[in-house]
């Protein structure tokens, strides 16, 4: 949500800001702009993409030597996606540049204030607020650049990653962090600040996380110093990143999204990596195995997320609650935290998120925690604030997701969570020794049977090529598969703008049954062993009202591909695991109908990778 990045070193900066925003381009996308300061700070912002920025400053002619700069590209908040909107924003006197992620809660009142001190505004955002209230409390103090943007964030609340350039200080870049992330890259004699490591990393493997309430004064000359806002120095460690400029590219696909539907055989395998053996009969996590004894006495088990991770959380209720025999809960993390819920020591709360930055997922590990609850996190991005936030996790190792629609961290998050009820079921005593090898035997060869499905691609598009023009559908599915449901819903509404719901496949009778005619393509995920002849008779119901039938059956189905207008088969496994293979074909559905619709798939409208801001 907004991307941030800033350069201070000997070469011209923009060129690598303009690279690095183009990284960062995923986090949001409605407008960008850039801060250049040499004799003069420069200012250029667009709305739309980073092309469009780059081709205003190329037909503006525009001046952008210097070696100091920093770039933002934006999901709006406050005010509407244009170019007086887009960041960097500038002081009254000019002088002062800044940019930001996150939410200035307070900026209505703090605008107040500095109108009536004659302060004038030319955009509609809060983050203006914030380079006017420094220009007024550097000037009133007479202080340096450092500690008037220290002493104005003290009277700031919300959420605020931000870099300030000070035309009086051409050597320093400054930067700061409250619930918003920044990364601080230390190359030769050169220096980056970063929403994410992604516009850094081809220049440096060297970071350091800065901490919540940081406040970073970089110099020219080397020297770095963090201070939090009473001004107190904090020490923290320079970390080196494992990460491969490669997996930042799209590798020879057309978009990051189909590259990275592609990439599960893979992902999943990495899951699973040094977990799992089948042979020998074990899973084990190593973030679980030594916090065992706390974890296998829980009375209950919460998952928090938000989104697609949320959906794989409702699997894991399913899977918790079967293999490991512990009452399971799903929540919201966005509601979970605006109410009072009851959280005990003996609770194990599950938190899932791919990028380890969703606002309310942490939000909602801070309140777990406070109540005294043990919090594992299941996230992608290494280093981020919910992995250092929570008790102990496992990472899903899937490698950086770039396309705004979650594909391959939801199968990842599947493995990681079916490895978990596998390893606690066992621990437990709750799962048979037969059971138990069973799905260890078919979870590890989950991979093959994906790659199996992608084979089908070019059948999917013939799919696809029905239905694309339809205005609503329905996805259903039964157990472990009406998580799924939902998730194929999410997949093609986020990504093709048609209206789709997931329903549990029994519950449509109770309402949405209404909606259906011979116009509305209903997706079945009818591959569930133990609930086969309900769900033949959901199809039925829905032949009956003329709905389109697409289904998603085993190999070895009879009858359902009798009855469905179209199909998909996909390798038989054992139920609990289904949704690793049922999902991968929903994906490939929506990427095609979002394609020919002439959707941008790896940016849909109004969206965003990472969300910030609650
Ligand atoms: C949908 C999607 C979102 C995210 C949600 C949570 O395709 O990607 O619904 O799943 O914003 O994000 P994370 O997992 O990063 O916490």
């Amino acid at each position: 949500m907004c991307g941030i990045v800033a350069y201070l070193g000997k070469k011209q900066a923009y060129p690598l800001i303009v690279d690095g925003l183009r990284k960062l381009e995923y986090r949001g996308y409605d407008s960008s702009g850039v801060a250049v300061l040499d004799e003069n700070l420069s200012v250029f912002k667009k709305k739309g993409k980073v092309n469009d920025l780059v081709n205003f400053v190329n037909k503006e002619n525009g001046d952008t030597s210097g070696t100091i700069a920093m770039g933002h590209t934006r999901w709006a908040t406050h005010g509407e996606p244009n170019d007086k909107n887009a960041h960097p924003h500038l002081s009254g006197n000019g002088e002062i540049a800044l940019i930001h992620n996150g939410i200035i809660e307070n900026y209505a009142t703090l605008k107040n204030a500095l109108i009536d001190l004659g302060h004038e505004f030319k955009s509609d955002t809060d983050t203006e607020v914030l380079v006017h209230l420094i220009e007024e409390i550097q000037k009133k103090g007479n202080l340096s650049i450092e500690d008037a943007v220290r002493k104005s964030l003290e009277k700031v609340v919300g959420a605020y990653a931000i870099v300030v350039i000070d035309k009086k200080s051409p050597d320093i870049l400054i930067g700061a962090r409250n619930s918003s992330p920044l990364v601080f890259g230390l190359g030769d004699d050169e220096f980056f600040l970063g929403s994410d490591a992604s516009p850094i990393i081809k220049y440096t493997n060297k970071v350091i996380y800065l901490e919540d309430e940081d406040v970073i004064t970089i110099n020219r000359n080397g020297d770095y110093k963090i201070v939090n806002l009473q001004n107190k120095t904090s020490t923290h460690q320079i970390k080196e990143l494992d990460l491969k400029i490669e997996e930042l590219e799209k590798g020879g696909f057309d978009h990051f999204m189909l590259k990275e539907i592609y990439q599960q055989p893979a992902t999943i395998e990495q899951s699973m990596r040094g977990r799992i053996n089948a042979a020998e009969g074990w899973a084990i996590l190593g973030g679980m195995s030594k916090h065992m004894n706390r974890i296998s006495k829980s009375k209950r088990i919460i998952l928090m997320a938000c989104g697609t991770s949320w959906h794989s959380a409702l699997i894991g209720e399913y899977l918790f609650e079967e293999i490991a025999r512990i009452p399971t809960e799903v929540e919201y993390a966005s509601e979970f935290r605006y109410r009072n819920p009851i959280i005990t020591e003996d609770d194990f709360v599950i938190a899932l998120s791919q990028s380890g930055e969703t606002a309310d997922t942490l939000a909602a590990i801070e309140l777990a925690k406070e109540k005294g609850a043990f919090v594992y996190g299941i996230v992608n991005v290494v280093g981020s604030s919910i992995a250092r936030l929570t008790d102990a996790g496992s990472y899903i190792h899937a490698g950086p997701e770039i396309g705004v629609a979650s594909t391959k961290a939801f199968t990842s998050q599947v493995s990681i969570l079916s490895l978990m009820a596998l390893y606690l079921g066992h621990e437990r005593g709750k799962i048979s020794g037969g059971d138990y090898r069973e799905l260890l035997t078919a979870l590890e060869v989950i991979p093959q049977k994906v790659e199996e499905i992608l084979d089908q691609n070019d059948h999917i598009k013939s799919i696809a090529t029905e239905i694309k023009n339809a205005s609503n559908a329905l996805y259903l599915g039964r157990g472990y598969n009406f998580p799924v449901a939902l998730e194929g819903a999410l997949k093609l509404k986020e990504i093709s703008y048609i209206h789709a719901e997931g329903y549990p496949a029994a519950e449509m009778k109770h309402g949405p049954i209404a909606l259906i005619d011979m116009y509305m393509p209903v997706v079945v995920i009818a591959t569930n062993q133990s609930a086969y002849e309900k769900i033949v008779s959901n199809i039925q119901e829905v032949k009956a009202r003329k709905g389109i039938v697409i289904a998603i059956i085993n190999e070895d189905d009879t009858i359902i591909r009798e009855m469905a207008d179209f199909f998909v088969e996909i390798p038989t496994t054992a139920e609990p695991l289904s949704p690793l293979l049922s999902v991968i074909p929903l994906q490939l559905l929506s990427y095609h109908i979002a394609l020919m619709r002439g959707c941008n798939v790896d940016q849909p409208r109004n969206l965003a990778k990472s969300v910030t801001v609650e």
